[in-house]
């Protein structure tokens, strides 16, 4: 199986952003994934609805948005109404997990929950086989370029089996860290869904990175 490649737009040209949704457009990208920061839940502040609704209007890919705010219960509607189709909270932003998630698939999204580098995947068992996706972050989360947290794979593996033990069919995103070197053990070890902002870039051919990842490997779980 090949892995879902969702470039993250946080790493592009926000001087140019036309041309860089257009990349993305004609390559094999399945989905654009969407970094919303708050300045509280994370050490930076991103952007919000306006860019969002104008990336909408021009992208022909699924926004997967990756909601790093607090109380994102709060703002469940708006993003479907600004076009989300993924839509992922963090697990430590959340008091209500299960009303939140139950309430963006009602609308019409697949719902995610993330968890940050420390938070484990056990904690996850009870809500699992209610969930449409579950990223897990590779890096702390906040910032796009940065190094990816070895220890993830471990993570990856665990979840696997707790996706297989719950019966679950969520799919397991990773973002933070994620380039052509380790995306082939990555998915090797039970990735569906690649995130990748500054590889993809930070590159002088953009949709030949999207296609290296896309077809990095086959799943051998
Ligand atoms: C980080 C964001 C990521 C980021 C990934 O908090 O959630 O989506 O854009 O960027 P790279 O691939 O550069 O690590
Ligand atoms: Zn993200």
């Amino acid at each position: 199986m090949q892995p879902l490649v969702s470039p993250s737009l946080l790493s592009a040209n926000f001087g140019n952003l036309d041309a860089d949704i257009e990349m993305i457009n004609n390559s094999e990208a399945d989905w654009l994934h969407i970094d919303v920061m708050d300045g509280v839940f994370v050490p930076n502040i991103s952007f919000g609805f306006p860019v969002l609704e104008a990336v909408k209007r021009k992208t022909r890919k699924p926004l997967d948005v990756h909601l790093m705010i607090v109380n994102p219960e709060n703002y469940i509607t708006r993003f479907r109404e600004a076009g989300a189709s993924v839509l992922t909270l963090h697990y430590e932003a959340v008091d209500h997990l299960d009303s939140a998630v139950r309430k963006i698939q009602s609308l019409g999204m697949k719902a995610g929950v993330s968890l940050n580098p420390h938070t484990p995947v056990s904690l996850l068992e009870e809500i699992l086989p209610l969930l449409d996706m579950v990223l897990l972050m590779t890096v702390n989360p906040g910032f796009g370029g940065q190094i990816f947290i070895e220890s993830s794979y471990n993570k990856i593996l665990k979840l696997r089996e707790l996706i297989k033990e719950t019966s679950s069919s969520a799919l397991i995103q990773v973002d933070g860290g994620v380039d052509t070197k380790n995306a082939t053990h990555l998915v090797q070890a039970g990735v569906d869904v690649l995130v990748a902002g500054n590889t993809i870039f930070g590159s002088d051919n953009p949709s030949e990175i999207i296609n290296s990842l896309k077809n990095c490997c086959k799943r051998i779980t």
